[in-house]
């Protein structure tokens, strides 16, 4: 397929619906659940400023490096990293790195859609008014009985992957391009709505302070932990943003539109921070919770402040869309190799790829309660083990999943895309590609591209596997 021609499942309207889709894609429970929770963790301000330095040495450039190889391809990832080696002289299996990405984004899926679920049933439950007065014992015991039903959990994991499947089957324009277009205003409007209220709980100096102020020594333990969030949150090492990459218009300069996307995610991962510790600390609860931060510490909160359940409603709805137009861009890499290579019909394809997905992550629905004991990388008294039934240690199979996909995937995945566009794809291609404005900037990103964002990576794979 030629370079100039256009991708055979269609193109976006504008760069604008690049924007939209590509920021759909990031902005997600990688936001607006795991950030929070992680800067509480590991102490605010220090994870942040991490956090902050690894989006933009390392996410953007590679967010850059997938987008020009999509563009460039017109292609699914596989495909276009295939024929893009081939016309470099380069090996074809370069096109494993997209393959892998593509495994890798269905894993994603597989938990994400458990855990956008949860947020599913929290819309019920804020609706009918279930946390009115809710205290830690209580919301805890809610959050349990929910994950210790399978069937519940079932019930919301397959209603979410069916209408994520239903707008991925419909195509990029009829189905992607169409609700972007309404998920994303919704989206920002629900965000600033939160923002407004929590700016209304006498907290949010509070709030400001634990997410900003900084404290040197709590840096190490977060660098492993914000580099693979940095990962996650601007969706690289999948493949969705060259996928969405491959239906962007020629004309568009993919510098300014990327950064606009890497820019946006940070925003919005940082308003998530503002909105929600001020209403965590107006209820005189504790940020460091870990993940049960968004679906016990918080509804805490919305059920013992005013009109909080009513924001905690719309918080959920903010939480559900925002997983919607991530776990779209899982699944669309996949759906658009096994399209090109089998000729089949988008929508069969579609529904057998999520009805993968759905298999697996039942893995992950059964890991909360009927498998909660199987646990793999055990290490105990004697030994160490890939797999033991335990109540003590090791991950349960979400966690392993988690971890596989953010820690060792994503950032491989990155890594090669990053080699692939700076050291394979040649110079002038990739200059043209990305048309930045001003001259000093390619050199710049082009050194991000091709020495600091693989030796950073490579460093902090090495001090993970040191750990
Ligand atoms: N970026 C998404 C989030 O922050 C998650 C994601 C990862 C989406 C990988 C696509 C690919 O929630
Ligand atoms: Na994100």
């Amino acid at each position: 397929m030629a370079n100039d021609s256009v991708s055979i499942h269609g193109i976006w309207a504008s760069r604008w619906i690049f924007i939209l889709a590509a920021t759909g894609s990031a902005v997600g429970l990688g936001n607006i659940w795991k950030f929070p929770y992680m800067a509480g963790v590991y102490g605010g301000g220090a994870f942040v400023l991490v956090y902050l330095i690894c989006i933009a040495m390392i996410g953007v450039p590679i967010m850059l490096a997938e987008t020009v190889i999509g563009r460039r391809g017109r292609q699914s990832p596989v495909n276009a990293m295939r024929s893009l080696a081939l016309q470099s002289g380069a090996s074809p299996r370069w096109s494993l790195a997209a393959l892998m990405g593509m495994v890798t984004g269905l894993l994603i899926l597989s938990f994400y859609s458990v855990v956008a679920g949860w947020s599913l049933d929290y819309i019920i439950g804020m609706g009918r008014g279930e946390f009115a007065g809710i205290d830690g014992a209580g919301a805890g015991a809610r959050f349990g009985a929910l994950t210790a039903d399978p069937w519940r959990l079932t019930l919301w994991h397959s209603l979410f992957l069916l209408v994520t499947a239903f707008i991925i089957a419909r195509g990029v324009v009829a189905g992607l391009e169409r609700s972007l277009r309404i998920m994303m205003p919704m989206l920002f409007v629900l965000l600033l709505v939160l923002l407004g209220y929590s700016l209304t709980t006498g907290h949010f100096g509070d709030g400001l302070k634990f997410l900003f102020h900084f404290d040197l020594a709590e840096v190490p333990d977060g660098i492993l932990a914000a580099m693979g969030h940095a990962f996650f949150t601007l969706s690289v090492g999948v493949g969705s943003i060259m996928v969405f990459g491959a239906y962007m218009p020629k004309k568009s300069s993919i510098g300014a539109t990327v950064m606009t996307v890497g820019l946006l995610d940070t925003v919005v991962a940082l308003t998530a921070g503002m909105a929600l510790f001020p209403i965590v600390f107006a209820a005189g609860l504790e940020p460091g919770g870990g993940p049960g931060l968004m679906f016990v510490t918080l509804p805490i909160a919305f059920g013992n402040i005013a009109l909080g359940q009513l924001f905690g409603l719309l918080f959920f709805i903010l939480v559900a869309v925002a997983a919607w137009s991530s776990a779209i861009s899982m699944l669309e890499p996949a759906v658009a190799y096994w399209v090109e290579r089998s000729g089949r019909s988008r929508a069969l394809v579609t529904g057998v790829i999520a009805a993968l997905c759905w298999v697996v992550g039942m893995g992950t629905v059964l890991s909360f309660n009927v498998l909660a004991d199987a646990r793999f990388f055990v290490s105990d008294a004697d030994g160490w083990h890939l797999f033991r039934w335990t109540t003590e240690g090791g991950k349960t199979l979400f966690d392993s999943i988690d971890y596989l996909t953010s820690r060792i995937m994503l950032p491989l995945g990155g890594l090669l895309f990053a080699v692939f566009a700076g050291w394979v794809m040649g110079r002038d291609v990739v200059r043209a590609e990305l048309s930045l404005r001003h001259p000093w900037m390619f050199p710049v990103i082009y050194w991000l591209l091709r020495v600091v964002a693989p030796v950073g990576v490579t460093i902090v794979f090495v001090a993970e596997l040191l750990k």
